[in-house]
């Protein structure tokens, strides 16, 4: 996939591309790549945001300055998803990263506080993204989630078959994940429950549905 994510912080996204699952698929199943509004803008001082018209506190990121980012990388705007991250959009699930996860290519743009002029929206994005109903200062965060989130969905992302049977996975039918285990098997009086340590798998797999039941 390639994966393009448009932000006045690129730094943000540094870390990530170090750390799995973007750092297992980096290279192979994903080409991340991460663009400075500033280096294109056309306009002077590096000028990206404006004051909102009509007044109010704020600054806007301007539809020209998006227009030209997508010009200087795409020639125009993309035919693939364009995903604007805002406090208004579609709420992140499990199923909608399944959805962008199977895009060969997709989009990311973040604004900074008060967002995105309208316009930007209603011509050269196809989704608006949340990933909570609470506003951040910004959709780097949002725009971290969704990659990491996709990221994990790439072939060979996660070691093998642990992303089969993850929280909110088609295998658990959408609901949440039994819970899990390790040693020691009793710390200040808390064991584990003893059908884990039973090696009986069959016991084990039925405890784990039952377990998937109640949380679900
Ligand atoms: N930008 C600010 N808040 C956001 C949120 N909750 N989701 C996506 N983008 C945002």
């Amino acid at each position: 996939m390639q994966l393009d994510v448009f932000t006045l912080i690129p730094d943000a996204f540094a870390w990530i591309r170090e750390r799995r699952p973007v750092a297992a698929v980096l290279g192979a199943e994903l080409d991340l790549r991460v663009f400075n509004y500033r280096d294109t803008t056309p306009l002077s001082a590096r000028q990206v945001d404006d004051e909102p018209y009509g007044g109010g506190p704020g600054m806007v990121l301007r539809v020209d300055v998006v227009a030209a980012a997508f010009d200087a990388v795409y020639g125009g705007v993309p035919e693939h998803r364009v995903v604007a991250l805002t406090p208004g959009g579609r709420q992140l699930h499990q199923e909608l990263v399944e959805e962008l996860a199977a895009e060969p290519a997709l989009t990311l743009l973040s604004a900074r506080f008060e967002g995105f002029d309208q316009r930007i929206l209603d011509h050269l994005c196809s989704d608006e993204v949340s990933i909570g109903p609470y506003v951040l200062s910004g959709g780097e965060i949002p725009a971290l989630a969704v990659v990491d989130a996709v990221a994990r969905r790439l072939p060979g992302a996660l070691t093998e078959g642990s992303g089969e049977v993850e929280s909110f996975s088609a295998a658990l039918g959408g609901g949440l994940e039994y819970p899990h285990y390790t040693r020691p098997a009793e710390f200040r009086g808390w064991s584990v429950p003893e059908v884990l340590l039973s090696g009986d798998h069959a016991r084990i797999e039925g405890w784990r549905r039952e377990r998937v039941r109640a949380l679900t």
